[in-house]
Parts: structure tokens; C-alpha cells; sequence
């Protein structure tokens, strides 16, 4: 089977991270380098080439007869790549959050659908081997949805000048949490209900800084469940710390993180506990399940109403926090 002849869309931080992974895939094919910045495009072609390099996608997606493209770029510079990809049959992974608004997000979907390419959100912790291990006992046990989840951000860094920017990155509820946004719906299903409070505590001095740096999060579910993420990028610089605990009847799952979680049974005469670890790249089984989705035709195991959605309830409780009120949420349609 040929291989599939792939782009990358953004050679920036997490694309040469994807790229590194894709070039140890006998199924892949670099074919094409974009970035806006010239010197980007070509210092990924010296790592991963051959391929030809571009600084303006729409004359990439013209010009190169494509597979596949990763789309790595900043939220804010989401234009029409996505419909461009569809328009010529072209496969892609597109990074969390896929879009700031709702409507250029709905508009992927809707063209996602009508070309029937084949989309992978980068929302990478659904395929850890822990996550997968919990969904497993849940469908296995019949548990629908989980009753409450907890979760913590923490780090301390001035990131990139667009992350700083509320206008170009969401803050970072939108741009980094989403991860964990994500994972509420992951185990309770969809949110109905969300409140959040939003501050620039630690940062005050630094004159770009325009998002939040400390947040705390309620969110309500359909399944009568309640999620509270609190996310802070004031704590420790040079660590990212997160870890999540999700509870069900008879069994609380404590997560470092998606490869790793103790799981305690519940049950009053139990007490028994199991755990799951595992070294499995997320970025590699994300690039795996992709491929694979694409030769079988199925659909990959994140597609694109996943990535809408979460931003639908990451945007919400930005909102909320903007308004100061608790925002209810449609459910999707
Ligand atoms: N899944 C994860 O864990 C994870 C980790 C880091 C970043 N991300 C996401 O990946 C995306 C990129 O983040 P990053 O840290 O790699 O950013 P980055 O700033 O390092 O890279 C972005 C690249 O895109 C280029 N670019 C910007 N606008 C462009 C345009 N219109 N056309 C072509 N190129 C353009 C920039 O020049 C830059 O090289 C963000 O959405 C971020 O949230 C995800």
C-alpha cells in the first residue's frame, strides 16, 4: 500500500513533536512543510524532509495532491484550512482547541461531514492506557456515566506572546485546560450547566497578559453528575502538573495522568485497589489510530464533533466567567 503523503501545517512547538512521531510511521510520507515564517518551514524540512516547503497553505493544498495534513496552528490562526482540507479529500489532525468560535467550529464539522475525510482531535488523553482501562470497566459493568470528577492544572510559564493574548489563544482554560474540559464529558457525558471564575491573579505586571491565570470550574451534567476543575499558572515554573479524579457507584479512579491511575474499589467490604500503569505515546497512538482509521474507513477515535464540543463547554466557561453568571449549555444537536 502506497504511503500517505502528508503535510504539516504550522511547524511550530507540538508539530515537530507530531513530526518526529509521523517519520517513525513506514505509512507516512512527508511531502509538505507550511508555516507563515519561512525559516520554520525549511528547519522542518532539514529534520524530517524531503518535502516542499510553503508560506501560505491555500497555495500548499493547490499545488501538492495530499493524503494527510497535521494542522498545528496557534487557535486564533484557524481560517479556512479545514475547508480547504475537505475540499480536497485530504485526511487531518487538527490540535485542541480547534477554533475560537463557535461558528468556524461548527463550520469544520459541517464540511468534515459532507467530504467524509477522516478527523483526529488532539486531544490525546483518550488514548491512554489508564482512560481506556476505566471506559472499559465502565462498559463492561454498565456504568453510564460517571458522578463527579475532580481535576487540577498547575504550572508557571509566560508560554508564547499569543498564548498571553486572551484574544489569540482563549486563555488558559481554553488553550490548555480543554484537556481536562475534554475529560469531563469523556466520563459524565454532556455538561448542561457550567460556572466559572476567571482571574489574572500572578500576572499583573506583564503588560500582554491578558487571560486568566488562575480559574476555578463547575460544571453540571445531563446524568445529574458534577465536575470541578481548578487551573492556576502561577504554582511551579518549569513543571505542568495535572492529575484527575473520577468517581463512580463502587469505584473512585485516581489519575496522574492518562497512562497512569489507581483504581480503589468502593465497596464497603472491599477496600481492594488495582493499578494500570503504562509508557504508551499518546502522540503516537493518536498518529496509529489515525492511519488506521483512514485505510479501514472508520472514523477515528476522537473525530471532529468531539473537538466542537469541547470547545462549546471551554467557551461556555469562559463566557461564564466573563459574565459572572453560570452559562447553560444546549444539548448538541
Ligand atoms: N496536544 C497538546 O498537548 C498540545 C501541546 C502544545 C500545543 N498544542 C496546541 O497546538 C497548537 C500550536 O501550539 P504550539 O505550541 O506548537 O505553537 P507554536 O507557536 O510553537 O507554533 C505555531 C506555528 O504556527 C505558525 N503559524 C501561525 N499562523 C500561521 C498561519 N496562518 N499559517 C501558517 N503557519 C502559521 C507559527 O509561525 C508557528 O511556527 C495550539 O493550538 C496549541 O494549543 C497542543
Amino acid at each position: 500500500m502506497k504511503p500517505l503523503r502528508t503535510a504539516i501545517l504550522g511547524c511550530g512547538k507540538i508539530a515537530r513533536k507530531h513530526a518526529a512521531v509521523l517519520a517513525s510511521l513506514k505509512e507516512i510520507e512527508f511531502t509538505g512543510f507550511c508555516d507563515q515564517v519561512l525559516e520554520n518551514a525549511l528547519s522542518f524540512r532539514d529534520s524530517f524532509g524531503p518535502g516542499e516547503v510553503f508560506t501560505d497553505h491555500e497555495q500548499m493544498f493547490r499545488e501538492l495532491n495530499l493524503d494527510l495534513v497535521y494542522i498545528c496552528l496557534p487557535p486564533f490562526a484557524h481560517t479556512n484550512e479545514v475547508e480547504l482540507a475537505c475540499k480536497h479529500g485530504v485526511h487531518f489532525l487538527i490540535e485542541k482547541p480547534i477554533a475560537l468560535s463557535m461558528d468556524l467550529a461548527n463550520q469544520m464539522a459541517s464540511h468534515v461531514r459532507t467530504s467524509g475525510v477522516k478527523c483526529q482531535v488532539g486531544v490525546m488523553y483518550r488514548h491512554g492506557e489508564a482512560v481506556k482501562w476505566l471506559k472499559e470497566y465502565m462498559h463492561n459493568s454498565l456504568t453510564t456515566g460517571a458522578g463527579f470528577m475532580s481535576a487540577r492544572y498547575s504550572c508557571n510559564s509566560l508560554h508564547r506572546d499569543w498564548w498571553r493574548d486572551r484574544n489569540k489563544s482563549g486563555g488558559q482554560l481554553v488553550e490548555q485546560v480543554i484537556h481536562l474540559l475534554d475529560m469531563t464529558r469523556f466520563w459524565l457525558g454532556e455538561p448542561c450547566l457550567v460556572y466559572s471564575i476567571q482571574r489574572n491573579l500572578f500576572h499583573t505586571r506583564v503588560e500582554d497578559y491578558t487571560g486568566e491565570d488562575t480559574s476555578a470550574t463547575t460544571i453540571c451534567f445531563e446524568n445529574g453528575g458534577i465536575a470541578v476543575i481548578a487551573a492556576t499558572n502561577g504554582a511551579i515554573p518549569n513543571r505542568w502538573d495535572y492529575d484527575w479524579q473520577v468517581v463512580l457507584p463502587e469505584i473512585t479512579a485516581e489519575f496522574k495522568d492518562a497512562n497512569h491511575a489507581v483504581v480503589h474499589n468502593t465497596r464497603p467490604d472491599s477496600g481492594s485497589t488495582l493499578t494500570v500503569a503504562s509508557e504508551k505515546d499518546l502522540l503516537l497512538a493518536q498518529a496509529v489510530d489515525l492511519v488506521s482509521a483512514i485505510r479501514e474507513d472508520r472514523d477515528p477515535l476522537v473525530p471532529i464533533e468531539e473537538g466542537v464540543r469541547s470547545l462549546n463547554l471551554a467557551l461556555s466557561a469562559a463566557f461564564s466567567a466573563q459574565q459572572g453568571v453560570p452559562i447553560h449549555l444546549e444539548p448538541p444537536g
